[in-house]
C-alpha cells in the first residue's frame, strides 16, 4: 500500500503481546507504524494481534474508521524511530533494559516526539532516570487488548511539562484511549493495585481450599464484574446507599474494614474528613442524578450488557440462555402443537429494553428481529433444526415485507403468531402477525428458498423437513388469506 503523505506517524519499540496491541490500534486509526522488535518472529506476531484488531476494531465503531495506515518492521530503533510523532516503549519490564532503550531512542528520534512507556510497575521517574531527555518520557500505561480497551494511565513525573502532558493526551483521545492523567506517580499506577488486591486474595482463597479458580471467576463474572464494567467502585457503592447515598453507606459497612474479611488488613482509618471527601467527590461525580435514576441508568446498562453476552453464549449471558430454555412455555415440535390448523406462536416475550429508541419505542429494525426469530422457531419446529442444518440443508430469506401499524414499547409482553401461505417444494412463505395481547402491532410476510449450504443454491428439502411443512401447510390450508398478504408499499 502506498504510503499516506499526510499520516501522523508511530515508532513502536518491542512488538510483544502490547507492542503488537498498539500497533494495529494506531494503524487502524490511520497512523502509519513503524516497528522495531530483535525477535525474528516479531512480523508474525505483531500480525496476529493485528488480524484480531482487524475483525474486531473496526466494527466497534458506528462510523468508518480512517484508511489504515502502512505498517513497516526496521532492523534498528534508529531507523525506526526516525520521523515519529509517538514513540510506544513496550520491551520486556526490567528497568535497566528500558533505560538502555531509551537512549538508543533519544539518540535519533525527534527532540519533541512522546516517548510513552507501557510499563506496568515502574514509576515514570524511575524509567526517566539515566535518561538525555527526561522530560520526554512519560508513562503510557495500556490494558490487554490495546486495540479494544480505552484505558491507557497516564503517568508523568514532576519534570515533564504540562503542556507536553496535554499534548500525550491529545495523541491517546485521537486514537480513541481514554488517557486517566494519575496524579502522583505511584508503583503499578491506578488499575493495577485493584487487580493486585483482588489477585492477592484468590490466591488466598485457592490456598485455603474455599474456592477453586472457575468459582471465583464466577463470582465476578456473574455479580460484581457487571456492575464495575458500567459504574465502577463508587457510583454502584452510591446506590447501595440508598437514599442516603455514600455517607450512610460508608457509616454501615465501614466497621467491616476492621473485621477479619479479608487478608488485606491494612486499612485506613474511616475519619470524618476521609468520609467527607468520598461523599464529596461522590456527589460530584454522580449527585446529578437521583438514586432512582441511577438504579434505571446501571440497569439499562447491565440488560445491554448481559444481552450482548447472550449472543455469545457466554459467562452471564450463557446462564441466561440456560434459565430461556427451562422457562420456554412454546412448543418444541409440530408434535406438541394443540392446534395445527390456526396460526402457532413461534415468540412470547417482553420487550428488552435495548430494543427502543429515541422515538421511545420499539425501533423497527427489532421487528425483524423478532420475526426473523419466530422464523428461526418455526424453522426448528418443522425439522430445520441446528442438527438438520449441520447435514447441510438450510432456509434464506429471500424476501421480507413489514407493515408497522402500531407501537410497542419497552417492557410490553409481544406475540407472534405464524401461518404457512405456501410450503411446498423449495418455496417457504411465511406470514406473522406480532400483537400485543390482543393489539395487532406487525405483520411480517417473508419467502425463504431452501437451499444446500455446500452449493449455496436453492434446493429441495430433505424429507424430514419437508413433510413436517406440507403438514402445517395443508392444516392451515382452509385459514382464510391473511389481510396485507401478498400487498406491495404503496400510495394509499
Ligand atoms: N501483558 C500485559 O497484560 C501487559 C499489560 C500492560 C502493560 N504491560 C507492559 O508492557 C510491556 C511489554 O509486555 P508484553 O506483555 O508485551 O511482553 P512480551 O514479552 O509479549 O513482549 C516484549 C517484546 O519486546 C521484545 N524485545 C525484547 N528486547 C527488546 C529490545 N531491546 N528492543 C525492542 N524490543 C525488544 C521481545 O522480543 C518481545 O516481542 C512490559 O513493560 C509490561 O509490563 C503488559
Amino acid at each position: 500500500m502506498a504510503a499516506h503523505a499526510q499520516n501522523r506517524t508511530a515508532a513502536i519499540i518491542g512488538g510483544g503481546v502490547i507492542g503488537g496491541g498498539w500497533a494495529a490500534r494506531f494503524l487502524l486509526m490511520g497512523w502509519d507504524v513503524r516497528v522495531f522488535d530483535p525477535d525474528p518472529e516479531a512480523g508474525r506476531k505483531v500480525g496476529e494481534v493485528l488480524d484480531n484488531a482487524r475483525r474486531s476494531l473496526p466494527g466497534l465503531s458506528d462510523v468508518a474508521l480512517p484508511e489504515e495506515g502502512t505498517l513497516t518492521f526496521h532492523d534498528t530503533i534508529s531507523d525506526c524511530v526516525a520521523g515519529a510523532e509517538w514513540i510506544q516503549e513496550s520491551v520486556p519490564e526490567r528497568l535497566e533494559l528500558k533505560r538502555k532503550v531509551y537512549q538508543t531512542i533519544q539518540e535519533h528520534c525527534a527532540p519533541d516526539a512522546i516517548i510513552g512507556s507501557s510499563t506496568s510497575g515502574f514509576k515514570p521517574s524511575e524509567l526517566q532516570g539515566c535518561a538525555t531527555r527526561p522530560g520526554q518520557i512519560v508513562v503510557t500505561h495500556p490494558f490487554n487488548p490495546v486495540y479494544l480497551l480505552p484505558l491507557i494511565e497516564l503517568v508523568p513525573s514532576d519534570i515533564n511539562a504540562p503542556e507536553d502532558v496535554e499534548r500525550a493526551k491529545g495523541v491517546l483521545t485521537a486514537i480513541g484511549c481514554y488517557p486517566l492523567h494519575v496524579r502522583k506517580e505511584i508503583d503499578a499506577h491506578i488499575a493495577d493495585r485493584f487487580l493486585e488486591a483482588v489477585w492477592r486474595e484468590a490466591l488466598w482463597l485457592i490456598k485455603d481450599g474455599i474456592a477453586t479458580t472457575e468459582e471465583i471467576d464466577n463470582a465476578i463474572r456473574y455479580g460484581f464484574g457487571l456492575r464495575w464494567a458500567q459504574m465502577g467502585l463508587f457510583e454502584t457503592y452510591r446506590i447501595a446507599g440508598g437514599e442516603a447515598g455514600m455517607r450512610h453507606f460508608i457509616a454501615q459497612f465501614g466497621p467491616c474494614l476492621s473485621w477479619p474479611w479479608t487478608k488485606l488488613m491494612d486499612v485506613p482509618e474511616l475519619t470524618d474528613e476521609l468520609t467527607n471527601q468520598i461523599a464529596d467527590q461522590s456527589d460530584a461525580q454522580s449527585g446529578m442524578h437521583t438514586i432512582r435514576e441511577l438504579e434505571r441508568i446501571r440497569d439499562n446498562n447491565l440488560v445491554t450488557m448481559m444481552r450482548g453476552l447472550k449472543a455469545q453464549k457466554w459467562g452471564a449471558g450463557a446462564l441466561l440462555n440456560d434459565q430461556d430454555r427451562r422457562i420456554d412455555q412454546l412448543p418444541e415440535t409440530l408434535d406438541d402443537v394443540a392446534d395445527l390448523s390456526a396460526p402457532i406462536v413461534t415468540v412470547a416475550r417482553a420487550v428488552p429494553l435495548d430494543w427502543t429508541d429515541y422515538n421511545g419505542h420499539m425501533n423497527e429494525a427489532r421487528y425483524l428481529q423478532a420475526f426473523g426469530d419466530a422464523t428461526d422457531k418455526f424453522m426448528a419446529m418443522v425439522g430445520c433444526d441446528a442438527d438438520y442444518i449441520a447435514t447441510g440443508g438450510s432456509y434464506f430469506t429471500a424476501e421480507t415485507h413489514i407493515r408497522h401499524i402500531d407501537e410497542v414499547h419497552a417492557g410490553a409482553r409481544i406475540r407472534v403468531e405464524t401461518q404457512v401461505l405456501l410450503g411446498a417444494g423449495k418455496k417457504m412463505h411465511l406470514f406473522h402477525r406480532m400483537f400485543e395481547g390482543d393489539r395487532l402491532l406487525a405483520t411480517g410476510e417473508h419467502m425463504l428458498i431452501h437451499v444446500s449450504l455446500e452449493t449455496r443454491k436453492a434446493s429441495e428439502p430433505g424429507p424430514t423437513v419437508a413433510a413436517p411443512l406440507s403438514r402445517v401447510a395443508e392444516a392451515q390450508a382452509a385459514l382464510p388469506r391473511p389481510e396485507g398478504a401478498g400487498a406491495a408499499v404503496g400510495v394509499r
